[in-house]
């Protein structure tokens, strides 16, 4: 393969202002193909991309102006995750980087809300954000692997679980949550799950101990209370944000239990508010006497092929919702009405 190869445009999903995918975004017939990479970046030809909600939530809430500083004027391209081949590789890549190499990767948040995205035909990206794709892997779960997982990944650095520890995972079944309740289930320890009833087979399939509907045991720190004051947990996984579960957290997290979570459905500034809350509020002021960590993925190749390592050895998989072609994306509005519900 030589740049000869490639096409001066290529079709991307493409944005300028503020707001919900189904409104804002537009696909691009001739956006401006990337040019050859320098140093060690690889021009990769995307095969698959993961819809993340991190995308739709920064779409929704980043102003236009800010992407704008950050990115100059070409119009941002949204979605953060993929899997593709290496079609250059520039003068400085590793080797294993060849051109024809399939590789997954996703982006780093400053890259996302920048809009160097992935939802296009080629992308240019730092080989140290890349890693190969194992054999035993499809491209299409390959591309829903690296956000999620290395987010999974991180709360476990974070939050050390034994053999044995009592864990809740919030949002068992979302993409975040399913490689949690995965991990914490390849540790030993006892897991428990919030998610839809529709979910529940799929979550227990994934190895969660119990499941709790969060739509039926409502309000849902309320029933967490009745049912495990006696049992608290040894840590809170939560991938949804909710607040009230870290407000109520002890009368079923123990004293030195500790919640952990990676943003919430209302965008980053949200995020940063409560993270500072629960983390600073000194009990005499009304803060919460319990442990609180907010992770970041600061994502790169070796945890993406550490996750790899793991798919290869059975002991994590991705689920996949749905496989759709590039021109349908906004037939996947579940992003949308994901926002919605949090409207
Ligand atoms: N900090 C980071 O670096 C980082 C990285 C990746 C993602 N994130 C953030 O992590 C969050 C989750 O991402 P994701 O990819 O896992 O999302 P996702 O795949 O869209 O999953 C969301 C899940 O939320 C569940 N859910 C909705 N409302 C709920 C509630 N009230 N209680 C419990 N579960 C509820 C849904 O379960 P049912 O379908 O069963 O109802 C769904 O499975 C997002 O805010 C995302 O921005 C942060």
């Amino acid at each position: 393969m030589s740049s000869s190869t490639l096409p001066k445009c290529m079709r991307a999903w493409t944005f300028s202002s503020q707001g919900l995918p189904r409104d804002i975004l537009s696909l691009d017939h001739s956006y401006p193909a990337p040019s050859p990479p320098a140093k060690s970046n690889l021009l990769i030809r995307v095969s698959c991309v993961g819809l993340n909600p991190g995308c739709y939530i920064t779409m929704a809430t980043i102003p236009p102006l800010v992407r704008r500083l950050l990115r100059g004027p070409t119009s941002p391209i949204a979605e953060g995750e993929f899997s593709g081949v290496i079609h250059l590789a520039g003068p400085a890549a590793p080797k294993e980087f060849a051109p024809g190499t399939p590789v997954f990767g996703c982006l780093p948040m400053m890259r996302l809300i920048a809009g160097e995205g992935t939802l296009a035909e080629y992308i240019v990206i730092p080989s140290s954000l890349v890693a190969v794709v194992p054999q035993s892997m499809s491209m299409v779960q390959a591309a829903g692997l690296s956000g999620a997982g290395q987010t999974a990944l991180n709360m476990f650095s974070a939050v050390l679980v034994k053999e044995g520890d009592r864990i809740l995972v919030n949002g068992g079944s979302g993409g975040v949550g399913t490689m949690v309740v995965q991990l914490a289930k390849a540790q030993g320890a006892y897991v428990v799950a919030t998610c839809s009833g529709a979910n529940a087979e799929l979550v227990k399939g994934l190895g969660a101990d119990q499941i709790v509907d969060y739509r039926t045991n409502k309000p849902l720190h309320k029933y967490l209370g009745l049912e495990y004051e006696k049992q608290p947990f040894d840590a809170i996984f939560d991938t949804i944000g909710t607040q009230d579960l870290f407000i109520y957290s002890p009368q079923y997290l123990k004293p030195n239990g500790t919640v952990v979570n990676v943003g919430n459905f209302e965008g980053p500034s949200m995020t940063v508010f409560r993270s500072f809350i629960n983390t600073w509020l000194p009990v005499f002021l009304g803060g919460i006497p319990r442990n609180y960590l907010m992770i970041s993925t600061t994502p790169n190749g070796n945890k993406a092929a550490r996750l790899g390592q793991l798919v290869e050895e059975g002991k994590l998989r991705v689920v996949v919702d749905e496989i759709v072609e590039f021109e349908d994306v906004l037939r996947v509005s579940i992003a949308s009405n994901k926002l919605e519900k949090w409207d």
